[in-house]
């Protein structure tokens, strides 16, 4: 070691005073600012809450022992982390953050464990539920920008649940995909498909994070909705779903996915509608125009509300890479 070299932090005798100042120096050796920074905050956050809470070694074996069952639920069809970041409103928090929406565009919504990437490709006019149990939907949309232009070659993902409200993937005995298709918008902007009418169902509750709703007293249910996601390149990437309005659940989601702005109403299929789209009269139709950002505009506007953020915190801050770290100059 040379003499310019600093040494290793000895850490020695630590205590309830000092382990968090020496947990911190012996990580500010990483490289990364960034991994330094997101180390630094989590540290000092973690220590806070043993402290403030005086966490007991029984609560911290059985926080162990939950993070060890969360993990051995996973599978490569199921997602129980995923379902832990959601019911924790940490999903939507990073959403939020990560795709903030200029005015009148389309909010985003929780993306969810049963989102799967081998749904079969579909042009409009198909059905994407085989489900015979299931009340038929037609299903009319558009993308635009926030002038009201169209965008065509968007690369739209939809998924629902069965009429039980089950996905594809809930069922032991999995065969080819089913209520979930890739659909493309057209020239105009547009895409549509028969699907069937979503129904509320329970998130599931047979592992560990249905445990701890249980004994938070909360119920596990979503409110009735599709899935969309939104891609093309140059505009920020949609997460985001329909909710079905009057929905016992729409208020208390057990993963607070549900904006207003994305309540729909379902009609009633009119003669015309029906017999242009080739489906029976008497039906119910769900309309929804998707208005996305571009790309440029979601990172000045995340850009500015970092800045906002961190100076409300009182934080002396840089944005490196569009994220904060410690402005050391
Ligand atoms: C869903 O809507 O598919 C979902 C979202 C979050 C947790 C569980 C399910
Ligand atoms: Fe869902």
């Amino acid at each position: 070691m040379t003499s310019s070299t600093p040494a290793t932090p000895e850490l020695l005798d630590l205590t309830i005073d000092n382990i968090t100042p020496n947990t911190l120096r012996i990580n500010a050796q990483c490289p990364s600012p960034r991994l330094r920074y997101l180390m630094e905050r989590l540290v000092t956050h973690l220590h806070d809450f043993a402290c403030e809470t005086r966490l007991s070694t029984a609560e911290w074996t059985a926080a162990i022992q939950f993070l060890t069952r969360t993990g051995q639920t996973c599978t490569d069809v199921r997602q129980e982390f995923i379902l832990l970041s959601d019911i924790l409103g940490l999903s939507l928090l990073v959403d939020s953050i990560n795709h903030p929406k200029p005015p009148s565009c389309t909010e985003g919504s929780v993306l969810g464990p049963f989102h799967t990437h081998d749904a079969p490709r579909m042009a409009s006019g198909g059905a994407m539920s085989a489900d015979p149990t299931g009340e038929p939907l037609l299903v009319l949309c558009s993308v635009r920008d926030r002038d009201g232009r169209p965008i065509p070659d968007v690369t739209v993902d939809i998924w629902e649940t069965d009429a039980s409200g089950h996905y594809d993937v809930q069922h032991a005995e999995r065969g080819a995909p089913s209520e979930r298709c890739v659909m493309r918008s057209d020239e105009e902007g547009k895409f549509w498909f028969r699907a069937i009418t979503p129904v509320s169902y329970p998130i599931p509750t047979d592992g560990p994070v249905g445990q701890l709703l249980q004994k938070l007293g909360r119920h596990p249910w979503r409110p009735a909705h599709m899935h969309f996601m939104l891609e093309k390149p140059g505009w920020d990437h949609l997460i985001t779903a329909v909710y079905v309005r009057g929905d016992p659940y729409e208020k208390t989601d057990a993963v607070f996915g549900v904006k207003q702005s994305l309540i729909v109403d379902l009609e009633p299929i009119d003669e015309a509608t029906a017999s242009q789209y080739g489906v029976d009269a008497g039906g119910k139709v769900l309309r929804q125009d998707f208005v996305l950002a571009s790309e440029k505009d979601t990172a000045e506007l995340r850009d500015k509300n970092a800045t906002e953020a961190l100076k409300n915190l009182g934080l002396n801050m840089k944005l490196v890479d569009h994220l904060p770290v410690p402005d050391l100059d």
